[in-house]
Parts: C-alpha cells; structure tokens; sequence
C-alpha cells in the first residue's frame, strides 16, 4: 500500500492516513456577523474521515482583519455555536479538525473591516482586492502598524485561538501564507520596517514568532501548525532571496516543535525544475530544516501525492479544489477511483448547490442504479 494511505502521527494526535483537507475559504457564513453557517458544517462533516485531518477556511481574529464579506471569522459569541457545530460534524465522523487564523493585513478594505485603514508592516503600493458588499473591488490604502499595535494583534490570535479551543476544535493553524500578514511581514517586499519587526530575517520573522507563541500558550505546540508559501505571488507579496527566508522561517519552526509546518508548493508553469528561481517542491528543500511532519499542498494528483509521501519530501499531502467535489475523496484515491470535477464558479459565495450536495463515490453508484432500475421499471 501507498505510504500515503499509512498512518502517521501529527503532533499530539495519530492519524490513519495522510490525505488532508486544505483550508478553502468559501464565502458562505451568515451575515451580519460572519456566522458559521449550517451547510458549513455539513460540508466539514462530509470531508471528514476516521482519523483524517481537516483544515478549515481561515477564520479572521477581529473585524479589522477581515479581507472578505462572507469569510470565517471568530472574535465574537454570536459565533460560539456555529462553530462548535462544525467541530463536532467533524468529530461524529471520528476525524480531527484543526481551524486556520488568518489576519488579512493590507488586503482589506474598510468596507469589511470596521471602518479604518487596513494595516500591514510597511505601506508599500498594492493593488490587490477585497470583497464587499459591491464585489471585488481594489483594496483600501493601508497604513505602517505603529510598533505598540502590535501586541493588542498578537493578543487578537490568542483570543481567537481560545474560542477555537471552547468550539472543540483539535488545533489551529497559523496562515502564515498568501500574502496576508504574517506573510507581509515575513518578506522584504512588504517588509520595509527598519525597527525590531523588520530589516534582517531574523527581526522579520518576530510577528511570525509572537503569534505562534500566542498560539501555543493556548493549545500547546503540538497542536498548533503553520502554514508559509515560500513561493506564492497571491497579495502582491515578494521576497529578494526566498529559499534563504523560508530556509530560516523552517529552522525558526523546528525549535517550537510545532505539530506541523504546511506547504503550499510553487505551481508548475512550464518549467519544471524552477519556478521564479525556487524548486518546485519547496517541501524538499525545507526538509533539512525541519524534523516534523510537513505537509505539501498545491496541484497534487492521486499520483504526484504517492511520490511526494514515498519519496520523504512530505509526510502528509492537502488537497483543496479535488476534496471540494468529492467528500470522500481519502477513499476515492486509496481505491484509485475517479474523481467528480471540481466547479470553480461555486468556490466563492454561494449556497449548497455545488458546495454540500456532491455525493461519495458509493452514493453516485446507488443513484446510478436506481436511475437504470426507473429505466428498465419504465422499459417492461
Ligand atoms: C476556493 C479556495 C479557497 C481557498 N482558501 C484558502 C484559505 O482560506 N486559506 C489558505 O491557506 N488557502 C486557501 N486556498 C488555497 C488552498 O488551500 C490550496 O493551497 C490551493 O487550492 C492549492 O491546492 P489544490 O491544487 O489541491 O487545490 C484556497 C483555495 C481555493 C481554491
């Protein structure tokens, strides 16, 4: 059998196998108030399997670092329940699910946000979008965090990480990726802070390391991940020497002993070996800096995830818009059964349609074969 489909321990918990849920943002919380909707937790309690990790959507720590209407956030009560309600979809199905925190940064608009400037480490043009009540539309300016705002962020993740923990949820994951603002702070093209928050790396990645620390003070580190996209281009974001910066973002992680590190690899655009100058799988380069286990996402198939786990370039593989189409799809690829196409125009907003109405393999099958048997009924 696949290593893929093996067992394996993610911090403090065992897993049966090691195909993941990758956290999607789908836009479909009730408004006002970002709430957790019902049809989330059905769509959660679908993906989850007996002893297999899901990630869910990032959940924005305050109203002033929310990027999206209709996005996950948790920093109120009214969301207590929806939330719990999810945890436990997941847990009915003997899985583990761990929520993502996510502070936007300078991808906001004050549409979303309560009003303010959106903030980031630096004030470096960006012409990226938020989503509002009037669509995609470009991000507000934003403004240089003032160095005594940034405990009162640090202290908004460990708030949310509390509320995280009250729904019941195993873990959280820090989105250190896409270029919201852990990731601002992390790279030097929207780092330019000449203060202890920015210049060399190791002063870029002190936010990194005081939200993990929030984190962990709340969970432990073997229940906290962190996700990085050392090679992502999503909000503009851009390093000057990135396999040095994550290098070092690696060796930072491995210390905490964290019960993860999560990574989206570079999409293949033709070139196969290097893709803006980094490998195409940055999990293998990360390797030598981080004794965990990683997790690689980002344009896995059934058979670049059996290589990526039998190789050792990761423990673990996430998938995103395949598991959207298929819920069962831990028991698609162990079977080497075919997959249900993903349906791009129902990932962002929506309703059940497309989103917690696709079927498992078994019950595509059964429908089949009442279909053939109405057929034949009609036939006689
Ligand atoms: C609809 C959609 C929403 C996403 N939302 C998030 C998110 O909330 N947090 C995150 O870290 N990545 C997010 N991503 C990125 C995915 O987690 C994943 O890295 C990406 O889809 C590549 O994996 P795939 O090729 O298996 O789909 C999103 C992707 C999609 C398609």
């Amino acid at each position: 059998m696949a290593k893929l489909f093996t067992s394996t321990k993610v911090g403090a918990y065992d897993l049966n196998h090691r195909v993941v849920l990758a956290p999607m943002t789908r836009l479909r919380t009730i408004q006002p108030g970002d709430i957790p909707s019902p049809m989330m937790a059905d769509f959660y309690g679908q993906r989850a399997s007996e002893g297999g990790l899901v990630i869910i959507e990032a959940a924005s720590i305050s109203e002033h670092a929310r990027s999206y209407l209709g996005a996950a956030s948790i920093f109120h009560d009214g969301q207590d329940a929806g939330w719990k309600a999810i945890a436990d979809a997941v847990h009915a199905k003997g899985g583990l699910a761990f929520l993502q925190l996510i502070h936007g940064g300078r991808q906001s608009h004050v549409e979303v946000n309560g009003g303010s400037a959106p903030v980031a480490p630096s004030a470096v043009p960006f012409e990226g979008v938020a989503l509002t009540r009037d669509g995609f539309v470009p991000v507000s300016p934003h403004r240089a965090l003032e160095v005594e705002e940034i405990a009162g962020i640090v202290e908004d993740f460990r708030q949310a990480a509390r509320r995280a923990k009250r729904a019941g949820f195993g873990g959280v994951e820090l989105h250190g990726a896409n270029g919201y603002l852990v990731d601002q702070f992390i790279q030097d093209g929207t780092n330019q802070r000449t203060d202890e928050y920015g210049g060399p790396v190791e002063n870029r990645v002190r936010f990194l390391r005081e939200a993990l620390e929030a984190l962990i003070s709340v969970y432990g580190a073997d229940r906290v991940g962190v996700r990085i996209s050392p090679s992502g281009e999503w909000g503009g974001i851009s390093d000057s020497d990135p396999v040095a910066t994550f290098s070092h973002v690696a060796k930072v992680l491995d210390a905490y002993k964290i019960a993860y590190l999560h990574v989206i690899e570079p999409r293949i655009k033709g070139d196969d070996t290097l893709h803006h100058g980094q490998p195409v799988v940055a999990a293998a380069y990360l390797r030598p800096h981080f004794s965990g286990p990683i997790i690689a996402a980002g344009g896995f198939d059934r058979a670049s995830a059996v290589d990526a786990v039998n190789s050792g370039v990761a423990d673990l593989v996430a998938f995103g818009r395949h598991f959207s189409s298929n819920p069962d799809l831990p028991q698609r690829l162990a079977h080497d059964l075919p997959l249900t196409p993903y349906v791009r125009a129902a990932f962002w907003g929506g309703g059940e349609a497309q989103y917690s109405d696709f079927l498992t393999y078994d019950a595509q099958q059964a429908a089949l074969r009442n279909a053939e048997d109405e057929e034949s009924a009609e036939a006689v």
